[in-house]
């Protein structure tokens, strides 16, 4: 019987996997994972795969997400070790970002005191328009791969999956079950127990396109737009191209004119895109799970048992979501420890 249930099996769900074996020492074969989606499945209340799975600079400036990020990219050589390295789908590629508006120094400061290769781009050098540019080397994930390679992981360990849909979060406890971690992205907003309406959707768009010969990560960022080039690590040449941010648009439809503005602002920013005839594999949508307030990660005490949040991390799951799960995993400890010493 599981003594720790991980709710919810996207990035952050598995990253929160991760940091219980690491961080906290429980047994593998202590944690079972539930979630209706798991990797392989496709669904537009499951996030994690339709990511273009770059760490990147676009996450809010507070102390609080730079921290998140830090720790994420700092950290994430010890998983694609465990892993077996490249091949499992999380690797490292140059890339070039640029704003219409100076991000501010404390961004800045912090990227510069940990991104590998961080380099000013002298301001004659950048593109019309554009106020501050770096170059830098940033982590990759090739999402849907990467996940079920995780996954696949933590079944050699021991861990359970078990795919079920939960309408009460008070499924989630079995008589030995002592903690829930709640890592249910977007479906925090409709889950009964304890709806958070304060979580909405951010969706975006993406086109997936073949292109062998563009192995560098591009892009810019504007006040009403965000335009991103993402090469996906072992996918057969798949390069992501984005994208939109639409604050509470739910429909998982996606839109030609979209991706016609998309495959517009992309190939301006990196003409060679265009260097070899457009070919385009798949065009997609999803809902980042957004948060008024950011993300929660929060232990709560339901009599006897814990709860512990961990969700809400709207458009950077893949490169907050480490540190948002060690942080979490944290709090679980000394909650914990807490308890035993009232017993
Ligand atoms: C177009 C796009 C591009 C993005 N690009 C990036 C990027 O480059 N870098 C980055 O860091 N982030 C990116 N993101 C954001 C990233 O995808 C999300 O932050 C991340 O996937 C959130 O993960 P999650 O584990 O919280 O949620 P999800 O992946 O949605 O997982 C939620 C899990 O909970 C389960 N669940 C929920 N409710 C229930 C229930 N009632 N019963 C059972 N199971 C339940 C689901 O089945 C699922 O397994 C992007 C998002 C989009 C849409
Ligand atoms: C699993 O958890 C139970 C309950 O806390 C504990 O008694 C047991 O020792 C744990 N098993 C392992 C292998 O850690
Ligand atoms: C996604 O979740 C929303 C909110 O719970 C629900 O209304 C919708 O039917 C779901 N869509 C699918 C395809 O499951
Ligand atoms: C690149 O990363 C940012 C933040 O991590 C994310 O919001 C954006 O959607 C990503 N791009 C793609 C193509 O996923
Ligand atoms: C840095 O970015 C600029 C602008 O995109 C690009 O021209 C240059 O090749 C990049 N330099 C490196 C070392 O990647
Ligand atoms: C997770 O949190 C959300 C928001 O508070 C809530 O709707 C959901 O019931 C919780 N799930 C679990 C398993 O605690
Ligand atoms: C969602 O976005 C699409 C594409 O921009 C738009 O056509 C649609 O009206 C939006 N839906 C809502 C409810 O805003």
């Amino acid at each position: 019987m599981p003594e720790v249930v991980v709710l919810g099996c996207g990035i952050v769900g598995l990253y929160t996997t991760y940091c219980l074996i690491n961080d906290a020492g429980v047994s593998p074969k202590n944690i079972t994972v539930m979630a209706k989606y798991m990797p392989g499945d496709q669904s537009i209340n499951y996030t994690s795969p339709w990511a273009g799975g770059n760490f990147s600079c676009i996450t809010p400036n507070d102390k609080e997400t730079l921290a998140l990020d830090k720790f994420t990219y700092t950290n994430l050589a010890t998983i694609q070790k465990k892993l077996g390295g490249p091949s499992c789908g999380l690797d490292m590629y140059p890339s070039t970002e640029l704003w219409d508006e100076y991000p501010g120094d404390e961004k800045i400061l912090s990227l510069k005191s940990y991104i590998k290769d961080f380099k000013v781009i002298p301001k004659s050098k950048l593109p019309e328009g554009v106020e501050f540019g770096i170059n830098l080397t940033t982590w990759d994930f090739n999402c849907p791969y990467f996940l079920a390679n995780f996954k696949k992981y933590f079944e050699g360990l021991g861990v359970k999956f078990i795919q079920t849909e939960l309408t009460h979060i008070s499924q989630a406890y079995k008589p030995d079950t002592k903690v829930v971690f709640n890592c249910t992205g977007i479906g925090a907003f409709s889950l009964s127990g304890v709806k958070d309406d304060k979580v909405y959707p951010t969706r975006g768009q993406v086109v997936v396109i073949k292109a062998p010969h563009i192995k560098q990560n591009k892009m810019r960022w504007g006040s009403d737009y965000a335009t991103y080039i993402i090469p996906r690590p072992f996918s057969n040449d798949e390069l992501v191209l984005g994208g939109f941010l639409q604050k509470d648009n739910w429909t998982a439809d996606t839109f030609e004119t979209q991706t016609a503005d998309i495959i517009k602002r992309t190939t301006e920013l990196l003409p060679e895109i265009l260097d070899r005839p457009l070919e385009i594999i798949r065009v997609a949508a999803g809902l980042r799970p957004s948060r008024h307030g950011g993300p929660r990660i929060e232990v709560e005490h339901i009599e006897d048992k814990l709860l512990v949040h961990n969700y809400g991390a709207s458009g950077y799951g893949y490169q907050a979501g480490f540190g948002m799960s060690h942080k979490a995993v944290a709090l679980y400890t000394k909650a914990k420890r807490q308890q035993s010493g009232k017993l």
